[in-house]
């Protein structure tokens, strides 16, 4: 197969992350895109590429390009994923696939119409740590998934665009959507109902949109497994990292930790795996945006599927979706199918 073209879309800390690992993998990334002029032409200099440009039509237009990174603000997942797919573009799609559930349901039909390939950037289920999970503990009863970060309140993390209603969706489906990611696909099911309460703990420099800084849920699966959820932004605790899950079979557990580069085992025939043992180089094949890239490489050069499609970006969206309005009226929501 001849090397493919790429054209970057959004052109921030994640969209130089996906450049980098397109090129790693022999992807020629030819065209930068942002409505930002000086950040597309920062990275058409520090990637090399043939233009850069504000206007996602002209890369739409280019037939030499075949894949696209879609990596901008949250609110341009929709139009972009769409006329990408109209476009007959491959495409990495960075999460939340959309940040609401009928954006997600449209940019699944217009990609299954088109028939190109897409993944949607949910790196954790790739990872030797959660592929072991799968393996071990195929069908979990029970598990718990946590976002706990510091407080976007000190300035010193995070983006403020991630509260406001348009560009970023509030701190659930903007970034707790990782969590839910995950646990759709460590219990192998999809959302059947949720419960849900959440809080407005700090309003300061958090927009204007009342998204809560906390949310604490629960998740009925379709398969009969329950999971509890918790999404905020009220401390880290390493001992727990950012990203914490456990699951249990009834036999066996395990409990993710670590930025979920570490997994502690009960019951099972390995106590644990630590790719914090690995060299960064070993690291980085087997986690972040390259084995994402690898991954989708290979759909398209196999014609198969890759292993968060769009249909997987669809049930996380509709499960955050559904715990969002579980919290705001009080009530259990059913997820939508
Ligand atoms: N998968 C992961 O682990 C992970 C980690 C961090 C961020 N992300 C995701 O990556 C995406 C980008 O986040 P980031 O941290 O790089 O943000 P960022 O603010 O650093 O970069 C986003 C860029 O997109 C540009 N942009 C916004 N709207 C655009 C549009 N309509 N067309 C073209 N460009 C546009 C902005 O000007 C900015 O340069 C988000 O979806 C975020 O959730 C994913």
């Amino acid at each position: 197969m001849a090397n493919l073209k790429a054209a970057l879309i959004g052109c921030g800390g994640m969209g130089r992350a996906h450049a980098n690992a397109g090129q790693a993998l022999g992807v020629e990334v030819v065209a930068f895109c942002d409505v930002i002029e000086a950040a597309a032409e920062r990275a058409r200099e520090e990637f090399g590429g043939r233009y850069a440009t504000t206007d996602a039509d002209r890369i739409m237009r280019d037939d030499s390009i075949d894949l696209l990174y879609i990596a901008t603000h949250h609110d341009a997942h929709h139009p972009l994923a769409i006329a990408g797919a109209q476009a007959g573009k491959h495409m990495m799609l960075e999460k939340p696939m959309c940040i609401m559930r009928h954006q997600a349901v449209e940019v699944a039909e217009a990609v299954e119409k088109a028939g190109v390939k897409a993944v949607v950037d949910h790196w954790f289920r790739i990872q030797p740590t959660t592929q072991k999970i799968r393996e071990l503990i195929p069908h979990p009863r029970l598990s718990h998934g946590q976002l706990a970060m510091e407080n976007y309140n000190t300035g010193r993390v995070g983006a403020k665009w991630l509260w406001d209603k348009d560009d970023g969706g509030g701190l659930l489906v903007s970034t707790a959507v990782h969590t839910v990611d995950l646990l759709c696909y460590l219990m192998d099911s999809a959302g059947d109902r949720v419960y849900a309460e959440s809080h407005l703990f700090e309003p300061e420099h958090k927009g204007t949109s009342g998204y809560p800084d906390v949310l604490v849920g629960t998740i009925v699966w379709q398969s009969g497994g329950l999971s509890t959820i918790i999404s905020t932004d009220q401390g880290f605790n390493p001992a727990v990292s950012k990203w914490f899950h456990e699951v249990w079979d009834g036999e066996r557990s395990a409990v993710l930790s670590s930025h979920t580069a570490r997994v502690d085992f009960g019951g099972a025939d390995i106590d644990t795996i630590d790719l914090n043992e690995l060299s960064a180089e070993e690291m980085a094949k087997v986690r972040g945006a390259y084995p994402i890239h690898a991954n989708l490489l290979e759909a398209i050069r196999t014609d198969g599927d890759t292993i968060c499609n769009v249909h997987d970006g669809v049930k996380s969206v509709s499960i955050c979706n559904a715990l969002d309005e579980a919290a705001r009226t009080g009530k259990p929501q059913d997820v939508a199918r």
